[in-house]
């Protein structure tokens, strides 16, 4: 497989006001809402079910079958929202696209938008990054003012209205149906699934929840077609994909690769380690995914092969850790951010994530049982597959790996008495 490829997302993003509506069409934008507009919208949905393109915000489901998913239209509304909420520890590849390019995914909203029928297309971004969302506003506005935007697009007679809304800087927010409440003006916390939005997202209508990087893929498939696109990656894992490296890195970044390269690549063009340090963790996609170690270095970064050797792609966010790091003290970190974004509706998450941080501060402290290690597993057993929403299986995923990779390290925080930590006295009283 081919380890590199023009850039398709990241193409000029380097070049002089990159992010304006001119630059974008310099570079050839917007000719895929040209040819969009002249298919039949049943077919662009057929093009990007063809291209293989997987979900990009992290759990890589067929983003032309979700679009399937949609009931025939009965005369009322449907929507398309980006989930633009980027907030998964390690993951930065959204943000960076939209400040360097916000029209790849406007044209991409507008394409899918005509795609799945939908007239009203909501851009939810994540609160703390008020930079993106004046950007993303503005992008919209230089988009409106020429014509791809508002009434009778290109003189297509397809309308479509485009909003951006600010969250308020919740996690637990990019969780998609928490996403939907928050947009409907309530307390951001996830809804019961089924009904998946598809078939009743916002305001109870059929709603298509795509990430960033996946609509903005789809004006590259457009133009360059399903086969082009299937020329890059994995049988099962097409296309493109951006690879977010940081920590210990010579040049962290944004690398656009195909999938199924692997870190040792990806390393080669990031210039190794920083100070030519020996690798000793790291994350394929996010600290929600199991941690992966210097063992893993080859493995393709692909949905399946990641999936094979005990992880999960993720968001493709790869946080480098070097041999002085305490992975106690990461997952401990990890582990806090968990605790506090945890909504609270479900018990599993809202004490367990609590429980969790409690355990590892003390393991970290030097204080730990030499219970503790088995009572960490023990609690997040009993958090996976148990919590309303995958943000509490997430919190899980740093903990069981680190064990199982580093269990030693644990154990040296492992050396106080239970009954020096615990001493009758104070056990009485509980
Ligand atoms: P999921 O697998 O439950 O769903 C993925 C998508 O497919 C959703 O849009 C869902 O509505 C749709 N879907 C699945 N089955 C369906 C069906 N039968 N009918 C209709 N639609 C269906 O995964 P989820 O909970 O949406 O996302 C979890 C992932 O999110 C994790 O793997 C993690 O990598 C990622 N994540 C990303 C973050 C970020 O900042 N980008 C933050 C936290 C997690």
């Amino acid at each position: 497989m081919a380890t590199t490829l023009a850039p398709v997302l990241s193409a000029f993003w380097d070049a002089d006001r990159s992010w304006a509506l001119e630059t974008y069409e310099a570079n050839g934008g917007y000719r895929g809402l040209r040819r969009a507009l002249e298919m039949q919208a049943p077919d662009v949905v057929t093009m990007v079910k063809e291209s293989g393109l997987r979900g990009r915000g992290g759990a890589g489901f067929p983003t032309g079958m979700k679009w399937g998913f949609l009931p025939a239209p009965d005369g009322g509304p449907r929507y398309l929202v980006v989930n633009a909420d980027e907030s998964e520890p390690g993951t930065c590849k959204d943000i960076p696209l939209m400040m360097a390019s916000p029209q790849h995914l406007i044209e991409g909203v507008i394409i899918t938008s005509y795609a799945i029928g939908c007239h009203h297309a909501f851009i939810y971004v994540r609160g703390e990054v008020l930079h993106v969302y004046r950007r993303l506003l503005k992008a919209v506005e230089e988009a409106r003012a020429a014509g791809y935007v508002g009434t009778d697009i290109l003189g297509s007679g397809y309308d479509l209205e485009i909003t951006v809304h600010a969250g308020a800087g919740a996690y637990i927010c990019g969780e998609e149906t928490a996403l939907l409440d928050s947009l409907e003006g309530l307390r951001g916390q996830p809804r019961l699934k089924p009904p998946f939005p598809a078939v009743a997202g916002l305001y109870a209508r059929p709603t298509v929840v795509n990430n960033v990087e996946s609509i903005a893929s789809v004006p590259g498939i457009v133009v360059g077609g399903a086969d082009w696109f299937k020329s890059m990656g994995t049988e099962r894992s097409t296309g493109h994909g951006l690879f977010s490296l940081s920590g210990h890195v010579t040049n962290p970044g944004q690398y656009e690769a195909p999938l199924g390269i692997t870190l040792r690549e990806l390393l080669d063009m990031a210039g190794g380690m920083r100070g030519g340090r020996a690798l000793k963790f790291w994350t394929p996609g996010g600290s929600s995914t199991p941690i992966f170690t210097a063992e893993h270095l080859d493995v393709p970064l692909d949905y399946e092969s990641v999936g094979a050797a005990g992880s999960m792609l993720g968001t493709r966010a790869l946080q480098i850790f070097d041999e002085t790091t305490s992975v106690v003290r990461a997952v401990t970190r990890w582990t806090e951010f968990y605790k506090h974004e945890s909504c609270g509706k479900c018990t599993p998450c809202r004490e367990g994530t609590f429980w969790l941080a409690q355990v590892l501060q003390r393991i970290e402290r030097g204080q730990g049982t030499p219970a503790d290690i088995d009572l960490l597993l023990d609690l997040c057993d009993n958090i996976l597959g148990r919590a309303f929403c995958a943000l509490g299986d997430g919190a899980t995923s740093p903990i069981t790996s680190a064990v199982q990779y580093f269990r030693e390290e644990f154990e040296a925080g492992c050396h106080t008495p239970a009954d020096v930590l615990f001493p009758p006295e104070r056990s009485a009283l509980f």
